[in-house]
């Protein structure tokens, strides 16, 4: 059985008082109220992760996830973060490779191959991003494109350390945008990369690989999302900055 995975995506957002009332707010109503087999994970901007990380307490379905990490473990990189300096911290995810990141800093399918090993060799769990935009979709090219963006970011991987990766399939046409894919569209690509890690690693890998939807994913439709057979979960943005709508999300099963 996969494992079932929620992850909010904060992003840019909260200051310090509105990400512990958040934190505090998801912390109680998963421990009440989303299904024990769910994981709920909240990655947040570098600066509250601590804080969240401590306001989960005993929740033994709740973790705390960064949002991204630099390539090297330490050294003048002003402004930066290393993958040791979040594991030093307790954190237990780490999104790498959103689409956000290879838009506005240029971050190369390469530099998050190499961020994706230091993740894994500080003892946290990527949860690697990747999917098309809008021209790649309209041009029928998008099975192509989460191919290339797979086998240049983390088939380098041994079987063993690709078994500690959390995929997220984001259409990037569908973020932000209140556009969600159908489920048929997400089950279709979801079904491609199940079978895309089925050639390299083997049926047993892909089969116990999460792969995680995001893109507008909402209460209203992450049921729907969810029943496909290949979608194993979300990575939410907007609706992750609101307890009640993240918390039904994860009931969405
Ligand atoms: O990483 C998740 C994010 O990109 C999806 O954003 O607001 O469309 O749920 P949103």
């Amino acid at each position: 059985m996969r494992q079932k995975i929620v992850a909010g995506n904060w992003k840019m957002n909260l200051n310090k008082e509105e990400a512990e009332i958040l934190a505090s707010e998801v912390v109680n109503m998963a421990k009440d109220e989303t299904p024990s087999d769910v994981k709920v994970i909240m990655c947040t901007p570098f600066i509250h992760l601590s804080k969240v990380k401590s306001l989960i307490g005993d929740a033994a379905n709740v973790f705390v996830g960064a949002q991204n990490c630099y390539t090297e473990p330490k050294g003048a990189y002003t402004g930066e973060i290393s993958a040791q300096q979040l594991a030093s911290y307790g954190i237990d995810y780490v999104i790498l490779g959103h689409s956000e990141r290879r838009e506005y800093f240029g971050e190369s399918n390469e530099m998050l191959a190499t961020k994706t090993d230091a993740v894994i060799a500080n003892g946290m769990l990527p949860i690697f991003c990747f999917g098309e935009v809008l021209e790649e979709r309209e041009a029928g090219t998008q099975k192509a494109v989460v191919e290339k963006q797979l086998s240049e970011g983390i088939f380098h991987l041994s079987a063993e350390d690709f078994g500690k990766v959390v995929l997220a399939y984001e259409p990037v046409w569908a973020i932000g945008t209140g556009k969600t894919a159908t489920s048929a569209q997400a089950q279709e690509m979801h079904k491609d990369i199940r079978d895309m890690i089925a050639a390299k690693y083997g049926q047993e890998v892909a089969d116990a690989t999460p792969i995680l939807y995001g893109g507008s994913a909402k209460p209203s439709n992450a049921q729907e999302l969810f029943a496909q057979p290949d979608v194993d979960g979300g990575l939410i943005g907007g609706a992750s900055l609101a307890s009640r709508d993240f918390i039904d999300i994860s009931k969405s099963y």
